[in-house]
């Protein structure tokens, strides 16, 4: 993909496009490593204010150079998973530039794009995955297009996944605008009236994008379903939620991988345009002494509240009884901004205080692990405990 300098005044589609090119790679080579097929579906592909001649800048682009990538990754290693995307794009005008761009790109994968709306072409988008493992990419405008009902079908399809671009910017703007056809189009949306309930909730963002996640665990019967939180460049505000759901525990540690990631180059783009922005107001250049090393205070708030909840989390997952790690570790991972080293921190504290045992660590080992059991120490008072005592 292009470099970030590129994406000037839309550093919110940088951050989309290099979490996209990072969680693709990893799954496309997972996938394609253990599986004969790979699909990868972007529903709503565009391509959509691209400012490169070759759409370097795009979905469309990153995902052919990516896929192509794991292709010859893979070959190396002895392994030629059939690789395949699918595009689909409603605007003629795109649809053209995107069958142009499918034509000049040199790349070894399959591929194939439907004209249309997403909607309107999901039998032909299932017909064309068969029984590969697919990762669908929905990417819209707004709220539109991809109803809950609508798009059960892809959301069923197994073995897949799915991330899904909610626009909460947008659509927290349209919350209580007062026209029965928007309510009607956010009941679609949704797949629920209930979205009514979260307008007056103190925190509706939360509210919003917990409701969402839950209707696509339920309509999708995902196993987890989780989300990571892009901001505007300028403000500590949200612009999107990108919601990921699967049924595989690699998938959300992979996921929560990428966000370690994707978190850095997002300071590091948001450092740049708010740099700009005051340098434009005060027509004064800033000294410049190279990238911060530590995240944001914006980040490290988000992490320390996220830590907080990861740890009463693990209390109330342990209540009933003993947990393997395996299974503990993606339901923690599943809160944003918790990654794997914080998890391992959280309960090697936690033995520490005599609060849980980690059982099947050897005599010199600290850090927990795949076939350890975690268990509370009975007689021990925990805080979420107290809060049901009262
Ligand atoms: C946000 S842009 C996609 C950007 C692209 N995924 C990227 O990251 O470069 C949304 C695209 O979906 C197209 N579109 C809008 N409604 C659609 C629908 N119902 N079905 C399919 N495509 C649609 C628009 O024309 C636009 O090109």
């Amino acid at each position: 993909m292009k470099p970030s300098a590129y994406y000037r005044g839309k550093e919110q589609t940088y951050v989309k496009h290099f979490f996209l090119e990072q969680y693709l790679e990893t799954v496309a080579f997972h996938i394609g490593y253990t599986h004969k097929e790979f699909v990868y579906v972007d529903c709503f592909s565009g391509p959509w204010r691209a400012d490169d001649e070759e759409l370097a800048d795009t979905s469309i682009r990153i995902a052919l150079d990516r896929l192509n990538y794991v292709r010859d990754g893979l070959a190396k290693q002895g392994r030629a998973p059939n690789i395949r995307a699918v595009f689909v794009e409603k605007s003629p005008t795109a649809f053209a530039a995107l069958e142009h761009a499918l034509v000049q790109h040199r790349h070894f994968i399959t591929t194939v794009a439907f004209p249309g709306t997403f909607e309107e072409n999901i039998p032909r988008i299932l017909d064309a995955v068969g029984a590969a493992f697919a990762f669908y990419f929905i990417d819209p405008k707004g709220w539109t297009g991809f109803d809950m009902d609508d798009i059960r079908p892809i959301l069923l399809h197994q073995p897949g996944e799915v991330m899904v671009n909610f626009m909460y910017d947008f659509i927290n703007r349209f919350l209580n605008f007062p026209s029965p056809a928007n309510e009607a189009s956010l009941d679609r949306c949704f797949g629920t009236t209930r979205w009514r309930e979260i307008r007056d909730d103190p925190d509706r963002e939360a509210a919003s994008v917990g409701l969402y996640m839950e209707q696509l665990r339920r309509t999708g019967q995902f196993t987890y379903v989780t989300s990571t939180r892009i901001l505007k460049p300028l403000h500590d505000r949200a612009y999107f939620h990108l919601i990921y759901a699967t049924r595989n525990p690699k998938g959300i540690i992979k996921f929560r991988d990428v966000e370690k990631r994707v978190v850095a180059a997002q300071d590091h783009v948001r450092n740049d345009a708010q740099r700009d922005n005051r340098e434009q107001r005060s027509g004064q250049t800033e000294l410049h002494f190279g990238e911060p090393l530590t995240p944001s205070d914006t980040v490290q708030a988000a992490r320390s509240a996220k830590l907080k909840k990861a740890a009463a989390k693990i209390d109330e997952l342990l209540r009933p009884g003993p947990l393997p790690y395996e299974v503990l570790q993606p339901l923690i991972l599943e809160l944003p901004l918790v990654w794997n080293t914080d998890l391992n921190k959280i309960l090697v504290d936690k033995q520490k205080q005599g609060l849980i045992i980690i059982d099947g660590l050897g005599p010199r080992e600290r850090t927990p692990k795949q076939g350890c059991t975690i268990r509370r120490t009975t007689n021990t008072l925990y805080p979420s405990d107290t809060e049901d005592l009262r």
